[in-house]
């Protein structure tokens, strides 16, 4: 039996790609390791376990995986800093696609575990103390929830955390694989969301980021007994005192049902900046796409959250270069983006996923259409994104103290848009919402000063 001592002390480090799931999963790994006496390192040379947490969403994600692998094959050769071999695991959604192949194509890989599967990472890693070469897949979905087996206890740093609260997606969009790297949508019981959120809030965590892959789609057990939505769940969880910010994402349009949109309104801590993935303004294409929505729907959902929240921000995804989409298709999604106007968003040109079905569609957009297409995008994009921070200079908004800035004295937020904001102002504040005059835009950050504090919050400071 293994102790946590110092003396048999491991050391494993974490190598994170894709989405703010996989950070989740990242650190929910690292919990599951820490009774078995591991330690984080912030590097991988001398450490005794290393942990690629993949995304597989486009090809350029998946193929740095395999360059990594071969990067760290050097270091493998090494001993590790207790003196034994580096094991080498590969989790998350290249590890659920690929499963045995990675074993094929990079033979120094000990584990491939994939999503739904982590919190059996004791049970394999006791597998390879024991049995020193034995080469492991774990990628089934298992009929049990890892959320039941992972530890109760989160142990974070920081007042902002991700809380996964829903998993997987049905939507099967023609270009996407996550449906079948995640699996299908699963969600979480309200309880122990909220038992994570509270034990999370009792740790200082002032913000929590609700994560999902299509997180609007929500529909866990309540006390009740009866299916919640995500509406009502972000009211739950508004009453926890202390908990001071509420986000979410991914959405799906499809999804932002009554029940959310009346709860932007509603809930302050809620905050007013949403990411509603649209991906194209072209309604052949957002058919081809089995988005099921039209862009002049997108548009009446997008004025009813408006009308709800009037001081609510937007981002989004787009997707240029989508099989068959014309220069007038894409044009369309230019006009989408004018009529919205995006706080920041982020383009990717299509990349055929393996067993999608967009990828054995006809008609392939050329290369160097797609770059010139995405780069017009970004153009109108990041001028979108500078006027809306440029629109933030002489605002008093709330700033979410979050750590010490670069110098003495300094202090960085951030606002309910993201953006990070640096002031003057003392270690106390950290942790704390104060309102901020916002003076200056200095490439995506802002800086301000601390607006005179309310009696009740000098009484606190
Ligand atoms: N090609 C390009 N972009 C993709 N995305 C998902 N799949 C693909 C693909 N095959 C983008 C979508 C999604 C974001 C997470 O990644 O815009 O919203
Ligand atoms: Fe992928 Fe579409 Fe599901 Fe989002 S909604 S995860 S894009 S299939």
């Amino acid at each position: 039996m293994t102790q946590n001592t110092d003396s048999n002390t491991r050391k494993v480090h974490i190598k994170t790609y894709g989405c703010q799931m996989n950070v989740y999963d990242s650190e929910r790994m690292l919990e599951t390791l820490r009774p078995l006496g591991f330690e984080m390192t912030a590097e991988a040379e001398g450490a005794d376990l290393v942990i690629l947490n993949t995304c597989h969403i486009r090809e350029k994600a998946s193929d740095k995986v395999y360059s990594e692998l071969g990067r760290l094959r050097e270091a493998q050769g090494r001993k590790s800093e207790a003196g034994g071999r580096m094991m080498l695991a590969v989790a998350g959604c290249v590890a659920q696609a690929e499963g045995e192949e990675i074993l094929i194509r990079a033979p120094q890989v000990d584990m491939v575990f994939g999503p739904q599967t982590y919190h059996r990472l004791p049970e394999l890693i006791a597998r390879a103390d024991r049995e020193s070469g034995a080469r492991q897949v774990e990628t089934d979905f298992p009929v049990e929830d890892k959320f039941d087996h992972l530890p109760e206890e989160r142990q974070t740093a920081g007042v902002t955390a991700f809380l996964t609260v829903q998993e997987g997606c049905d939507k099967f969009c023609t270009f996407c694989v996550v449906p079948y790297t995640r699996g299908s949508e699963q969600s979480r019981p309200v309880a122990a969301i909220l038992r994570e959120a509270e034990g999370l809030v009792a740790q200082g965590v002032r913000e929590v980021t609700l994560l999902g892959q299509n997180v609007n789609a929500y529909h866990g057990i309540g006390p009740d007994g009866r299916e919640w939505s995500l509406g009502r769940l972000a009211r739950a969880l508004a009453e926890l005192p202390g908990l001071d910010r509420i986000r979410y994402t991914t959405s799906h349009p499809r999804d932002m049902d009554d029940e959310l949109i009346a709860a932007h309104g509603d809930l302050p801590a809620l905050m007013p900046f949403l990411h509603l993935p649209v991906q194209s303004g072209s309604d052949r294409i957002l058919a081809a796409m089995n988005r099921k929505h039209t862009a002049d729907e997108f548009r009446r959902i997008v004025d009813r959250l408006r009308a709800a929240r009037p001081d609510l921000a937007l981002s989004s995804d787009f997707i240029v270069g989508f099989p068959g989409e014309t220069d007038a298709e894409f044009a369309e999604t230019l006009r989408l983006v004018t009529d919205i106007g995006f706080a920041s968003s982020f383009s990717f040109k299509y990349s055929p996923r393996p067993g999608t079905p967009a990828s054995s569609m006809a008609d392939a957009v050329p290369e160097s259409v797609k770059s010139d297409r995405l780069a017009a995008l970004n153009q109108l994009l990041e001028a979108q994104q500078e006027a809306f921070n440029h629109g933030c200079v002489g605002r008093r908004l709330p700033v979410l103290i979050e750590k010490p800035g670069r110098n003495p004295g300094q202090l960085v937020g951030r606002s309910p848009y993201l953006q990070p904001v640096h002031i003057d102002g003392t270690a106390d504040l950290i942790g704390r919402v104060v309102d901020c005059d916002i003076d200056s835009l200095r490439s995506y950050s802002l800086f301000g000063r601390i607006a005179a504090l309310t009696p009740e919050e000098r009484a606190c400071a």
